[in-house]
């Protein structure tokens, strides 16, 4: 009996140990796994984002989606604006926000819902919330939509996509 507890606590330590090895190793070997693993609320990150034009705020239409591509022309995104302001909001209003449109369960395309301000994947009815950073409501999903950063210039009131908070659906690493 003393030798099979002896041998439990042995192999339970020594697999605890081998798990955090394992662990280290393959945030080592993923690149930009440690920026895909950030906290939520982190901005920081070592990708080299690009900074992209996503439009003028005053010519946004109010709770509509408008489309573009970032960081590249294979990752669609939806900005909106909110028509008042919410939590990470830029622009005049505070109320621009924009998110990857790839669902975080199995990658299929979210649409924006304006009678219910979410967006819907019709896959596996997850659904998610602009005005709360992308929160994942209910669904499949597991995840909230990533969240594209951006700035807003009050010169030229343009918004411009400088950075990604979150994994886009299917990658390793947002910039390819
Ligand atoms: S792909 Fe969106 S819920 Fe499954």
């Amino acid at each position: 009996m003393q030798e099979h507890k002896l041998n439990r606590r042995i192999f339970l330590k020594s697999s605890g140990g081998a798990a955090a090895v394992v662990g280290t190793a393959g945030a080592a070997l993923v690149p930009g796994a440690a920026q895909a693993a950030s906290p939520a609320g982190s901005t920081s990150t070592n990708l080299n984002y690009p900074k992209r034009s996503v439009g003028k705020a005053g010519g946004m239409p109010v709770n509509q989606a408008v489309g573009f591509s970032y960081p590249d022309a294979s990752s669609p995104c939806v900005a909106l604006r909110m028509g008042s302001a919410v939590p990470g909001g830029v622009g005049p209003n505070k109320d621009i926000v924009a998110f990857s449109s790839l669902c975080t369960h199995m990658g299929c395309p979210v649409a924006y819902d304006g009678g219910t301000k979410t967006f819907k994947c019709s896959c596996h009815f997850s659904i998610f919330d602009p005005e709360n950073g992308g929160q994942m409501v209910c669904g499949q999903a597991t995840e909230d939509l990533p969240k594209v950063l951006l700035e807003y210039d009050a010169k030229t009131d343009t918004v411009a996509a400088v950075g990604i908070e979150g994994l886009i659906y299917g990658r390793q690493a947002n910039i390819l």
